[in-house]
């Protein structure tokens, strides 16, 4: 049998933890290392920065706020489908930013469709601080 390294069984144990339940918290701060490091300037994430972008539409059809409402405590309804979607902040929902997996599938869906790219690590992190900031 091969033998398994420290180094090995640690990136397992990471990669466990990573695809395993974490809480918003945790999400935040693994968005966090990678903004530190592919952010020039980086100087923490913003609730603020995060209101205005989820509010605006980028200079297309959409905002965030279009399926989530411009509440993130509130339900949302899908623009196309008008299925309804669940409030988007753990405040209101605590299943919320809890599975990174899902989170990361989401932002990339979602930031296509509204900004027409993927979000920059700087920018999942302001949105996060926002719908974290929210109070009840
Ligand atoms: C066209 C509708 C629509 C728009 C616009 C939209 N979303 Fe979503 N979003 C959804 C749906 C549908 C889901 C998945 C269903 C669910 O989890 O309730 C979702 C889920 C998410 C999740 C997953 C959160 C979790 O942990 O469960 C995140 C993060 C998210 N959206 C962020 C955004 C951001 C940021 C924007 C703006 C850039 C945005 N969404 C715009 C429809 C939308």
């Amino acid at each position: 049998m091969r033998k398994v390294g420290i180094g090995q069984a640690l990136l397992a144990a990471l990669w466990m933890a990573a695809a395993s339940a974490a809480s918003p918290t945790e999400v935040q701060r693994s968005l966090e290392q990678t903004a530190r490091a592919t952010t020039p300037g980086f100087a923490g994430f913003s609730a603020h920065r995060g209101e205005k972008f989820f509010k605006s539409t980028h200079g297309g059809e959409w905002s965030c706020a279009s399926c989530h409402t411009q509440d993130p405590r509130a339900s949302g309804r899908h623009a196309k489908t008008e299925k309804e979607i669940r409030p988007l902040s753990p405040v209101a929902d605590p299943r919320r930013f809890t599975d990174p997996a899902k989170v990361e599938k989401w932002f990339r869906r979602n930031c296509n469709d509204v900004v027409g790219r993927a979000c920059t690590p700087l920018e999942k992190g302001d949105v996060l601080a926002y719908v974290m900031s929210v109070r009840k």
